[in-house]
């Protein structure tokens, strides 16, 4: 294969980059030789109440691994109180754009203080207390960025729910974490249109079989849409604060090194939805480096992540990373697309926005749209763009590096999961040439590894499963309330590997290029799908008997969804049925998985065992009849030559 040519970063960007081309090697090498050195040293850009006695403990090939241990700290803390006594308390920390143009609000980081400070009061009084959890089932308002900083600084657990989500998808998930608050809107404001946050609590806790003690309900439009108000459980947030001795101080808790931070639920292989567990220090240092370097971090600059909090890529990189290095974040309730194709270009324009992080899928989508929605906008603040979520590809990340950076910004794509809790594998803006469609080279502390199918190491340039070779602080710690399960889930595989789940090839200049997943997870415009979720929804239609989901590639969201379907017998397969079967796996999960492909299977593909062969089936799905590869392990071969005729009836 001819590699692409390598996009060297401008001489001037270079020049000022908080690291230079020089330094990454052997500031790379440190950080895998010595790596407790390396990270007790970059641990002092954190505020401890009490140094940590051990940098790093435990067993990575069982899973185990505690940073600092001993340490005593507080995010809340290292995002806010540390900067009151500095020049940076009436710098802006959240700037919030709200989906109507001409919307925004301000907060210094003073006035985040005691907004922070003010609603842990406020929560105390409800009961709330350390090692409690709560859960967040917000719009993009800034009240979701109050409410992590207030758990932070409690020392209490909170787990963000995607506004996006459904009722059912939401109960799993406070079945799951048993939260003692949920904190939600009345509705939520989204590309001008009102979606009903409160009505999917009502209906989540209708059925939840953990009653939640209270609802606190914040008012972000002014009409109530929700059609129920259980009295003593739910509370107007508006009235929880309305005392006028509400103290605007709030001492943070001292919390341990290795105590949780949050738990973020994320799809995987099987089973239901996985609560990620991040812990405190290792975390934040994570984030907070990783912002510094990556995104190359200038006290002036205007940073905006086009992320929700409901993932990752917002607790990281909209919140954490850029509030714990004194930075202006820019956070967005709307989307791209609206009111028009020009929106994210409005904003960068109306706030000056110096760096801009968004998503392959988001690209795609503006890059369609008529260059007039472009060229109507002055973006000459920005200095650096970055991408995140799934494989950027060639002509995308042209297009952005031509229209949105004018050639003048170096452009990080970078790798990561909510497993690892930051950046894994990127450029660094003005030390690394880039290569479009490369995520690079690794980030300090991480050591990527290809394995082949025996579980060997390959060297030098090559392909096979990602896995990291030891620990880094910001990684996972388990899933909650399942150490067996996380320990199943990605070190069992190759033992003493951390496994990604991913695939990547690297190439003659050590570059690493990720080939997407090899399990059956599906990332669909950046979210991560469990082919098991979307499947037992389909599974719940009373005319189904069957169903099998497997990824294709899709101009617009990187992989579309194929669902082959086998009806039961005597069901006729028509589009009302298929219309039914789309509108519930939207209902079951939620609206961001809409069904592409509904192909209809008179049978599925199985070994002698019964297992279904998606490996084949998303062969056919993507017309790569050729190479079905073996096939002799199936039980009646010949139902993939009825699948293949029919396949171009369906797509
Ligand atoms: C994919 C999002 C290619 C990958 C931060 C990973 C990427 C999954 C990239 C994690 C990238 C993320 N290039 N693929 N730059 N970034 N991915 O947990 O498959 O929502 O395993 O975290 O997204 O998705 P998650």
């Amino acid at each position: 294969m001819v590699e692409a040519k390598p996009h060297w970063p401008s001489p001037e960007f270079a020049a000022k980059a908080n690291i230079k081309a020089a330094e990454y090697e052997a500031m790379y090498r440190e950080s895998i030789e010595n790596p407790e050195a390396f990270w007790a040293k970059k641990a002092q850009r954190l505020h401890w109440f009490k140094p940590w006695e051990k940098v790093l403990e435990g067993d990575f090939s069982k899973g185990e691994t505690r940073w600092f241990s001993g340490g005593k700290l507080n995010v809340a803390y290292n995002c806010l109180d540390r900067f009151l006594n500095t020049p940076i308390k009436n710098k802006a920390a959240l700037i919030w754009v709200g989906d109507k143009p001409g919307e925004s609000k301000t907060y210094t980081y003073q006035q985040l203080h005691k907004e922070v400070c003010r609603a842990a009061n406020a929560l105390k009084n409800l009961g709330v207390q350390k090692g409690d959890r709560i859960l967040l089932y917000l719009p993009m308002i800034p009240e979701l960025a109050i409410f992590s900083l207030v758990a932070a600084r409690m020392g209490v657990i909170h787990s963000v729910v995607f506004g996006g989500f459904s009722a059912e998808a939401l109960q799993g998930r406070i079945e799951d974490a048993k939260p003692k608050v949920i904190v939600t809107a009345n509705a939520g404001c989204r590309g001008g249109r009102i979606i009903d946050m409160k009505n999917n609590v009502d209906e989540a806790l209708y059925n939840s079989s953990f009653k939640v003690p209270h609802v606190v309900v914040i008012n972000r439009v002014a009409a109530d849409t929700h059609n129920y108000w259980k009295a003593g459980r739910d509370l107007h947030w508006n009235d929880l604060i309305a005392d006028p001795d509400l103290s605007f101080e709030f001492p943070c808790e001292e919390v341990d090194a290795e105590d949780p931070l949050f738990i973020l639920y994320t799809s995987g292989s099987t089973g239901k939805p996985k609560g990620i567990l991040h812990t405190t220090a290792g975390y934040l240092l994570g984030a907070n480096l990783s912002f510094d370097l990556i995104f190359d971090h200038k006290p002036e600059d205007t940073f905006w992540c086009t992320a929700d909090l409901g993932w990752i890529t917002g607790h990281s990189y909209i919140l954490y990373g850029p509030l714990s290095n004194g930075a202006t974040t820019l956070m967005f309730e709307g989307i791209g697309t609206w009111p028009d194709p020009g929106r994210f270009w409005q904003i960068i324009d109306m706030h000056a926005v110096n760096v801009f992080y968004t998503a392959p899928t988001a690209i795609r989508a503006l890059m369609k749209a008529s260059p007039k929605f472009l060229q109507r906008h002055n973006l000459s603040s920005l200095r650096l763009l970055g991408s995140v979520g799934e494989p950027i590809n060639p002509e995308a990340w042209q297009w952005y590096f031509k229209n949105v950076g004018h050639e003048q910004c170096p452009i990080v794509d970078t790798y990561w999961q909510t497993e690892t809790g930051a950046i894994m594998i990127t450029p660094l803006p003005g030390a690394t040439p880039t290569k479009p469609g490369a995520a690079t080279l690794p980030f300090f502390g991480i050591q990527p590894v290809l394995l082949d199918a025996d579980g060997k190491e390959v060297e030098g340039p090559g392909s096979g499963y990602l896995c990291v070779k030891a620990p880094w602080p910001s990684m996972m710690r388990s899933i909650y309330g399942d150490e067996e399960r996380f320990f199943q889930s990605y070190f069992s595989q190759y033992p003493g590997y951390y496994f990604t789940g991913d695939g990547a090839r690297r190439d003659a200049d050590g570059y690493y290029w990720i080939t997407g997943r090899v399990d059956d997870v599906l990332n669909v415009s950046g979210h991560r799908l469990g082919t098991a979720e979307i499947e037992n929804a389909i599974l719940e239609h009373t005319s189904v008997a069957e169903a099998a989901v497997v990824p294709f590639p899709h101009d617009l969201k990187g992989q579309g969804i194929y669902a082959y379907v086998t009806v039961k017998e005597g069901v006729p397969t028509n589009d009302q049925l298929k219309q039914e079967i789309i509108e519930l796996v939207m209902h079951k999960i939620g609206k961001i998985v809409r069904l592409d492909v509904i192909h209809w299977a008179p049978t599925l593909p199985k070994t002698r065992s019964g297992k279904i062969v998606r490996r084949i089936l998303r062969k056919i799905a993507e017309g790569e009849f050729a190479n079905l590869g073996d096939t002799s392990t199936l039980i009646d071969a010949n139902v993939l030559k009825v699948l293949m005729e029919d396949k171009a009836k369906y797509h």
